[in-house]
């Protein structure tokens, strides 16, 4: 949450490349915006504005460093004086930040009696006056920012910037920092894909380390205060994986690359899936833990290690895990899935689990996230860059690997590949198809829309009514069609969209029961499934590829609520009020 973008370097348009690189972070947070510049006259060039940064150009300012920030409020409502940079009294010190200083309020409770003048009602404006006052008493910027940062309690990450100097420092103990330098420049981004356009060597930051980042070196501080070594990592994505291209947005582009993304993975990823399953093996007790939509691909995980490899895995939202740790031992075995490898809820429950000393296995998407970092194992699903806000083939990728896995630990990996090509065909025919826009702008005036789906079809349910609500802002419910009579059945009226799942396997009597129920009480059956029925008002054709049809199924609820929410004028990348990476609990 919150998009950083720091720049020094041989161009006189630092203005414009910071603007750039906020822009394609404004996925992390869009309520507003700020740059803040050295001209090379020597004058500091402030701008801030409210809304997203859209086409926003700014004058002609001649800098060669300086930088900026998106954000996603949280301290302070979403006006131009809060957003960042923020200063110090005398503007010689400039912040943007990323995360919450939980003890702000007494700080600038102390800052105020000591002179200080604050002019937002941020969080953060209360860092740069700490280190102005810190300042006053010992000359040393860096040990000034660290005590700063020591002293500030909360998951912050932030770069001060002091344009005197020229320098920047940058330092984290929570949301991603990532440092990328070429021949001509240097970029320190809150996310890899705001670098790839200059370099793809990368540093990501460890927390409570310092970079110090002048046009001449950059120097990095560790955790014990002595001088510390920067790794390089090769990011594996290129530059026009992080562009829209010739798709209309984002979410398309992320849909339609979903068959590229499935068909690397059964390249790929054998050799890696099958040593990882050994460890799944060899644990007593695993959990699979994630949020949102990583959490429906959690809960679509514990249905495939039970069916396919006969193991019991639960399933826990990441915000929840924190709770049930007590029980974890050193023989457990998390299994963490993020796909920015940065939620907070998921990374403070991994944090519990390591304090029981249970193992921890990543399957995340980004290579030298927190996550990735703090795993024991790791599986990375190379997805390449996922920018629209909702996650799409994110949770395609997590399903292809964790049904692989299953079919590892039964010995059938070639039966689990085989299933995916054929899941891979009906996802291609899907987004080829017209008939789901056409459904899409048939219902684009429904005040709901509900979900239903039995066995591996159920978490497809939820996750399905995930994805309508969020970038089409229809209520969506998803249910377990079990569930129907125990309740949510009160709610069908003649007319009320319901779409139901009935893919050919155990399920299929049971669900259709179901839907002539809900028939019978007036309900618009959209039915997704291999073979047609009299009860299907609308019926979506998805051929059988056994427990792998979760992809195409979910293809299909990616694609509708894509296409509800063009109808309806909405931007599909940037739903209201939600940011990709949520790093702030
Ligand atoms: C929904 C969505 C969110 C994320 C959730 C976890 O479309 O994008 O529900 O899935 O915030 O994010 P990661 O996978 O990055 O941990």
């Amino acid at each position: 949450m919150c998009g950083i973008f720091a720049y020094t370097g041989e161009s006189r348009e630092s203005g414009r490349l910071i603007v750039n690189g906020l822009r394609s972070l404004e996925y992390r947070g869009y309520d507003s915006w700020g740059v803040a510049l050295k001209k090379n006259n020597g004058q500091i060039y402030l701008k801030k504005a409210v809304g997203k940064i859209g086409q926003a150009i700014l004058p002609d300012t001649n800098s060669s460093i300086g930088f900026g920030h998106t954000r996603w409020a949280t301290h302070g409502g979403v006006t131009e004086k809060n957003s960042h940079p923020h200063h110090d009294c005398q503007k010689k010190i400039f912040v943007v930040h990323n995360g919450i200083v939980e003890n702000f309020a007494h700080i600038k409770n102390v800052l105020s009696k000591s002179g200080h003048h604050f002019i937002s009602d941020t969080d953060t404006e209360i860092i740069a006056h700490l280190i102005e006052q810190k300042l006053k008493k010992q000359k040393s910027r860096s040990q000034a920012v660290l005590k700063t940062f020591n002293q500030i309690t909360g998951m912050n990450a932030l770069i001060v910037f002091f344009p005197d100097y020229e320098e920047f420092y940058a330092i984290k103990n929570g949301s991603p920092i990532v440092f990328g330098k070429n021949k001509k420049e240097k970029i320190i981004a809150s996310d890899a894909s705001a670098i790839i356009p200059y370099t793809k060597k990368v540093y990501f930051l460890e927390d409570n380390e310092l970079l110090i980042v002048t046009g001449k070196e950059e120097k990095l501080i560790d955790k014990q205060n002595k001088n510390g070594t920067i790794r390089y990592l090769n990011l594996s994505y290129d530059k026009q994986d992080v562009e829209v291209g010739s798709y209309p947005n984002f979410m398309f582009k992320e849909i339609s690359e979903q068959p590229k993304v499935l068909r690397d993975i059964i390249n790929t990823q054998r050799g890696n899936l099958g040593k990882t399953s050994q460890i799944i093996r060899k644990a007593r007790g695993s959990y699979l833990i994630g949020c949102g939509t990583a959490y429906y691909a959690a809960i679509s995980g514990s249905y495939l290690f039970a069916k396919i490899a006969k193991r019991h895995i639960d399933a826990t939202i990441g915000s929840e895990f924190g709770y049930l740790t007590d029980f974890l031992t050193e023989k457990s075995l998390v299994i963490a899935l993020s796909q920015s490898g940065e939620t907070i809820d998921t990374i403070s429950g991994i944090k519990k689990a390591r304090e029981k000393k249970a193992k921890i296995m990543a399957i995340t998407n980004v290579l030298g996230s927190t996550l990735y970092r703090i795993s024991d194992y790791r599986i990375l699903l190379q997805a390449g860059p996922e920018k629209c806000v909702l996650a799409t083939k994110s949770f395609t990728a997590k399903i292809a690997v964790l049904y692989l896995l299953s079919h590892c630990l039964n010995g059938s990996y070639d039966q689990g590949v085989n299933q995916i090509k054929k899941a891979i065909g009906e996802t291609e025919r899907l987004i080829k198809s017209t008939q789901i826009k056409e459904l899409a702008n048939r219902l684009k005036n429904s005040q709901h829309i509900y979900v239903l789906g039995r066995g591996v079809s159920y978490p497809t349910a939820l996750e399905s009514a995930l994805k309508i609500k969020e970038v089409s802002y229809i209520h969506a419910e998803g249910f377990a069609s079990g569930e129907l009579k125990h309740g949510v059945i009160a709610l069908i009226k003649k007319g009320t969209p319901v779409i139901v799942y009935n893919p050919t396997d155990e399920t299929y009597k049971d669900t259709l029961s179901s839907a002539y129920e809900m028939k019978a009480r007036g309900a618009y059956i959209i039915g997704i499934a291999e073979k047609n029925s009299p009860v299907f008002d609308e019926f979506i054709q998805v051929n059988d590829c056994q427990e792998a049809v979760i992809i195409p199924n979910v293809v299909v609820a990616q694609l509708l609520g894509y296409y509800l929410a063009v109808s309806k004028g909405y931007d599909p990348d940037k739903p209201r009020n939600l940011a990709k990476s949520v790093t702030v609990k």
